[in-house]
């Protein structure tokens, strides 16, 4: 009894020394491990938060869209953590990019921050790509005005005409709106078919107009959006718009539809608002820190169908109103107003600001656990 006794004693102390010794062993590993864990919470984290907020400019898998740069580079992926900290607090300064640090006015705590920096330096993005394709918040894919074939050979048959089709293609894409199809001007902007607007800018003039835009006012710089070469096709079209005109060539000039307020298109409407709209200006529109309330009366009354379509289709430059016209068919812009309309009739008089703002958090402090290594 007593012997066999002793036995198990010897034995358990055996095992207990065997399972240190392995322990002790493994003991640089369980640390690894517990680093690799951290970050696999952080970028699970990191996935959801870069789906709400971020995919609808950087694309589902970090891609990039249209003039948002891809994040989903080596370049950015080798940024400094806290160059990367800074840019996702802070913004940057006149762009798009918003200024998301509960320190600066927005939405995020700093270890959310982490998070978001986990998903850029460790996540994988084909995994990021399904996690937002999984919460439905895959941004819609751009659609182009087209210009015909037609026209475009017309314009490629004069001297220098595929500079001049190229410069063309890209007015018609991102300039017309403003400056009317066949740059005649609209309320918005000037007509840059203009014998006044060649005589009084030099070449130069136009590029760095086009380059750096004009400040306060609509006109933003199309430096980082386009190369010089495309600028320096859009400056040749300026000065040789009279030749596309003898030749006859003209861009159709799309008119605006009436709004349809069916019950259907107010559901598309809403469903469109809750995907891309509400994380900034609130779930049914009462505005958040990151953008104005939509849902009042004074906006409302004050802005006809018209004008709420154009900016939504062209954002609102300089701020962090993203231009949805390369993204959201004319029937989707449509369906929004139709949307935004039918909030009228209930809209508070004066604009309720909502609370919420997360909680800022004591110092950044060199980063997250799960980079000590
Ligand atoms: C409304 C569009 C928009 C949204 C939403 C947005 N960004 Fe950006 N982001 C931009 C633009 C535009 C730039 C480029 C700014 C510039 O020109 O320097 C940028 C730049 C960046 C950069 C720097 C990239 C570089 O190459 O220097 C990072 C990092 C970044 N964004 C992360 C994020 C994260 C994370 C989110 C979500 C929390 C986010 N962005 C949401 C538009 C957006
Ligand atoms: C969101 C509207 C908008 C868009 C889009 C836009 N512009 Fe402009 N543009 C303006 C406004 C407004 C002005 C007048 C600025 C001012 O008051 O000086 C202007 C001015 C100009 C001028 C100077 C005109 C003059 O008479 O001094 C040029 C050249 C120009 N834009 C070219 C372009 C080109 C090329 C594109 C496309 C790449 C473009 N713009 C896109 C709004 C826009
Ligand atoms: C990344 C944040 C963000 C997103 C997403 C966003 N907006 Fe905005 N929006 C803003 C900001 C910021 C302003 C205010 C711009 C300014 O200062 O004039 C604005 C302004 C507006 C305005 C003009 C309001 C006014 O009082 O003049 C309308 C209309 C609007 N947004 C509609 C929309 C719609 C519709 C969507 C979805 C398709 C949308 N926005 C998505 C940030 C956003």
């Amino acid at each position: 009894m007593t012997r066999e006794l002793t036995w198990i004693g010897l034995l358990a102390t055996g095992l207990i020394l065997v399972v240190l010794g392995v322990a002790m062993l493994r003991e640089p590993d369980r640390q690894a491990d517990a680093i690799r864990d951290l970050r696999v919470e952080a970028v699970t984290a990191g996935m959801d938060l870069y789906a709400e907020n971020c995919a609808l400019c950087h694309g589902a898998a970090g891609e990039g869209l249209g003039a948002t740069p891809l994040l989903n580079s080596e370049g950015v992926q080798s940024m400094a953590y806290e160059d990367l900290f800074k840019v996702i607090e802070r913004g940057r300064y006149n762009t798009l990019m918003a200024a998301y640090g509960a320190n600066e006015g927005g939405i995020f705590t700093n270890a959310q921050i982490d998070t978001l920096i986990a998903v850029i330096q460790y996540g994988n993005w084909s995994a990021v790509a399904a996690r937002v394709d999984e919460l439905g918040l895959t941004p819609p894919e751009p659609v182009l005005v087209e210009l015909t074939d037609e026209t475009l050979a017309s314009v490629r048959g004069l001297p220098d005409g595929d500079a001049l089709a190229g410069g063309l293609t890209l007015y018609a894409a991102e300039c017309a709106a403003c400056h009317g199809a066949n740059a005649e001007g609209t309320t918005l902007a000037p007509a840059l078919d203009s014998d006044e607007l060649r005589a009084r800018l030099t070449d130069a003039d136009v590029s760095r107009i086009i380059e750096q835009g004009v400040p306060g006012t609509l006109m933003a710089g199309w430096s980082r959006a386009l190369s010089n070469e495309d600028i320096a096709n859009l400056t040749l079209l300026v000065r040789r718009w009279p030749e596309l005109t003898a030749a006859g060539i003209e861009i159709p000039v799309i008119e605006a539809e009436p709004v349809d307020m069916s019950p259907e298109a107010v559901a598309q409407g809403e469903w469109l608002y809750g995907l891309l709209c509400a994380q900034c200006h609130g779930s049914t529109g009462f505005g958040t820190a990151m953008a104005p309330a939509l849902n009042n009366q004074t906006f409302l009354n004050e802005t006809p169908d018209a004008a709420i379509q154009q900016i939504i289709a062209l954002g609102v430059p300089g701020t962090n109103m993203p231009a949805w016209g390369g993204r959201l068919s004319d029937a989707d812009i449509a369906a929004l107003t139709a949307y935004l309309r039918s909030l009228e009739p209930t809209a508070p008089a004066i604009v309720q600001p909502s609370a919420g703002v997360a909680q800022p958090q004591a110092g950044a402090g060199g980063g997250p656990p799960w980079r000590q290594n």
